[in-house]
């Protein structure tokens, strides 16, 4: 399997072969009695990618990481992780680094010695504890022990047990919880680190803003189902809005009339014209303007968050 440099990391649109993906996942299903908690699950993530995973509580993100890990069986549906079936965990986990939910440790042995049992149980290097102790920035700490960590240094102590085997996948459930915003900002650098170096990343959370700034891609849940799955650009272009200025009312109002026939919902705002439809589409918007004698006019691009995306689409609203 090829990694992913920027230059050949996946364009929204296009086309991803199988064997570039290193989650591929089919109608997958996990019910606990009645309750569904992963319900006909499709999606997949590109190698070489940060990939968001987000959905609120409840949606699934946990059950599904723990099916991917091999943890559980799935109730229905395949999924192959770095192309090996999930009903064969132990052909792909030593290429995989796992942090479900909080992770378990010895709480009267240091971080350092932690990370030494797992690296001697796991047959890694002992130099890799000093490695990954320094990467997730817990070298000064690595003496002490675990039992006086805060929360956020035993997040971080985890997410220092997933990279030991110097994993080519790496799945991490909610890493972010507990860090303060300094350590959420590290540890996305971190991840982007890691991504350039060929990894791929998937990493969920219930906090649609945290995931905003470092996914390349995106899958969102919602009641075990994918509700959106591709380039996280493609998301927020496709969602986002223009903001025309005119330099008068009558251009003002040939601008909403191209916008409202195109389909486009517009509003007045102090003054601007707030069309919403995909921010490619202001190209388009300004040719047609001009062609009908709006001349003067100033189109600005706003694109969506992360999480005016997420709500549009649990309302169905328009693609
Ligand atoms: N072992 C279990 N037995 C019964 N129900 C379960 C079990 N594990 C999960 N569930 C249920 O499955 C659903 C999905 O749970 P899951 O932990 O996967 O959600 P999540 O997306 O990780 O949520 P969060 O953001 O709160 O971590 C929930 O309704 C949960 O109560
Ligand atoms: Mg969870």
């Amino acid at each position: 399997m090829i990694p992913h440099t920027e230059a050949t990391r996946p364009e929204p649109g296009a086309h991803i072969s199988e064997d570039s993906l290193a989650i591929n996942v089919q109608g997958l299903s996990k019910h606990f009695g009645a309750r569904k908690a992963v319900d006909g699950l499709t999606f997949s993530v590109p190698c070489g990618v940060i990939a968001g995973f987000i959905g609120p509580n409840g949606a699934g993100k946990t059950t599904t990481i723990r099916m991917l890990l091999g943890l559980i069986r799935p109730t229905e549906g395949t999924a192959t992780v770095l192309g090996k079936g999930i009903s064969h965990p132990h052909m792909y986990l030593p290429h995989i680094g796992g942090l479900i939910e909080s992770p378990a440790f010895y709480p009267t042995l240091s971080g350092r010695k932690n990370l030494e049992v797992l690296a001697h149980l796991g047959g890694h290097p002992l130099q890799r504890v000093k490695q990954v102790l320094e990467f997730v920035g817990l070298n000064d700490r690595g003496k002490d022990l675990v039992r006086s960590y805060s929360l956020g240094m035993k997040q971080r102590l985890g997410v220092a047990m997933a990279l030991l085997p110097d994993p080519e996948l790496l799945i991490l459930d909610e890493p972010a919880n507990g860090l303060d915003p300094l350590g959420i900002i590290q540890l996305r650098d971190q991840l982007r680190t890691l991504r350039d170096q060929g990894k791929t990343i998937l990493l969920s959370s219930h906090l649609l803003g945290e995931l905003e700034q470092v996914s390349d891609w995106l899958v969102m849940l919602n009641q075990g189902k994918a509700v959106f799955s591709g380039p996280a650009r493609t998301l927020v272009e496709h969602r986002g809005a223009l903001i025309v200025e005119a330099a008068d009312t009558i251009q003002r109002d040939l601008v909403a009339r191209i916008a409202t026939e195109e389909g486009y919902s517009v509003t007045q705002q102090d003054g601007s014209l707030h069309i919403t439809c995909p921010v490619d589409w202001a190209t388009e918007l300004k040719k047609r303007a001009k062609e009908t004698g709006a001349t003067n006019i100033t189109v600005h691009v706003r694109e969506a968050s992360l999480e005016e995306s997420f709500l549009a689409m649990l309302k169905g609203a328009h693609q």
